[in-house]
């Protein structure tokens, strides 16, 4: 029996969607950093990218440990998804543009606070699992290469030790995990007031314990476990009771994104959690393209950040061509931390080496005119 062109397509389509999931990609990273003797840490010169870190955390880290750091939610659909749904958009670059001061145009200013690029440390708990020191890693790190670290409520170091890590004049935002208790969050507004924090980021995406499969098998799973009474008048009563600005970290549709405008919301926070709470659930992307589809406006009336699955500097540049202002990174830097400062110093200056030649060889001269006309986002079948 002979089979048509045409019948034979939904064949091929299986096949490229069938794609195996690389936790990193094959560019080399087994080849060199494969021999290195086990309980021991690659030089850092032998790190050329992100997903490195990756790599040498699940080769150092006991199993546990990396366990709660890798772990997504359920069967990491995901997870899995925020990286690989960079992939499915194609950048449409421009030549003959003079690109020379490109790296002039990465300092950017979050919640009028000034830094050195487009990108933060996003929250993430348990940075002792990685490193003896904790987060003062991620602190200092921070500060010498001036960039915004948002620090987890569950943090392994008290947020009395993360302050006294700081520098002077060094920007620390806070997030927060809230209970349906009113008079307790009260109290944690004003402890992360009183210690300093410039802004809150409250996580609005946990209502309820993340199903983390992987995570639990380890007895490492959520730690913010019961149901929350959590409304947007709960929100509203918050921003009441504090100086510091809020900003709702979690938003997953262009529904919730409207709702904060409308609210007044000084800032909004694309994630779904680096996909730890539910599985199914957007990418930063795939929301960041909702909203520019049914209400861009969403871009200009508040500040909006992204995160989940950044992991090179293309990455960024398709989200910030949508319109979002800055991108966080949560994994990349907790495997960076078990190197201490020097190695988050060092992820830092690859993701802005990685931002600024990418947005050259894009045809962006200036970080801050990077529009959606860059990105194609058409579904493709090809790449679907
Ligand atoms: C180990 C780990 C701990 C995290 N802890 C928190 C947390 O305490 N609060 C929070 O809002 N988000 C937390 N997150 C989510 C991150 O803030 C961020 O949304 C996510 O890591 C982004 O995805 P990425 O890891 O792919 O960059 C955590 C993520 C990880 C990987």
């Amino acid at each position: 029996m002979r089979l048509s062109t045409v019948a034979l397509l939904p064949l091929f389509r299986a096949a490229f969607a069938a794609r195996p999931f690389l936790n990193e990609p094959d560019t080399g990273i087994e080849d060199v950093l494969g021999n290195t003797p086990k309980g021991t840490l690659p030089n850092l010169t032998s790190i050329v990218g992100l997903p490195d870190f990756d790599y040498v955390a699940r080769h150092y880290m006991n199993l546990s440990g990396y366990s709660y750091y890798r772990n997504g939610a359920a069967g990491e659909w995901s997870y899995r998804n925020n990286l690989e749904a960079f992939h499915r958009i194609r950048l449409r670059p421009r030549v003959l543009v003079d690109i020379t001061n490109i790296e002039s145009s990465l300092p950017t200013k979050i919640l009028g606070h000034n830094f050195s690029a487009p990108f933060f440390i996003s929250p993430c708990a348990r940075a002792g699992y990685g490193n003896a020191e904790g987060e003062k890693g991620l602190v200092r790190g921070a500060s010498q290469g001036n960039i915004l670290y948002m620090v987890s409520d569950f943090s392994s170091l008290s947020k009395p030790e993360i302050q006294a890590a700081k520098t002077s004049g060094q920007v620390l935002f806070q997030q927060l995990y809230v209970a349906s208790n009113f008079t307790e969050t009260q109290r944690q507004l004003d402890q992360a007031a009183a210690a300093g924090f410039a802004a809150i980021v409250l996580t609005v995406d946990s209502a309820a314990d993340g199903n983390r499969h992987r995570a639990v098998r380890f007895g490492v799973g959520s730690a913010d476990s019961e149901y929350t009474y959590f409304t947007w008048d709960y929100y509203n009563q918050m921003r009441n009771s504090t100086r510091l600005p809020i900003i709702p970290k979690g938003i997953m549709s262009v529904e919730d994104a409207v709702k904060a405008v409308e609210v007044g919301a000084p800032a909004i926070y694309l994630s779904n959690h680096g996909g730890r709470q539910l599985d199914g659930a957007p990418s930063p992307l795939e929301i960041a393209l909702e909203i520019y589809e049914q209400a861009p406006y969403v871009f200009n009336r508040t500040e909006v950040y992204a995160d989940g699955g950044v992991r090179y500097g293309a990455d960024a540049l398709k989200l910030l061509a949508l319109g979002v202002k800055a991108v966080g990174l949560g994994r990349p830097f907790m495997y960076a931390n078990i190197y201490g400062d020097k190695g988050v110093k060092h992820a830092i200056d690859l993701m802005k080496r990685e931002v600024a030649i990418d947005a050259a060889n894009l045809g962006v001269g200036d970080l801050k005119k990077i529009s959606p006309t860059y990105i194609d986002y058409r579904p493709n079948y090809w790449y679907s």
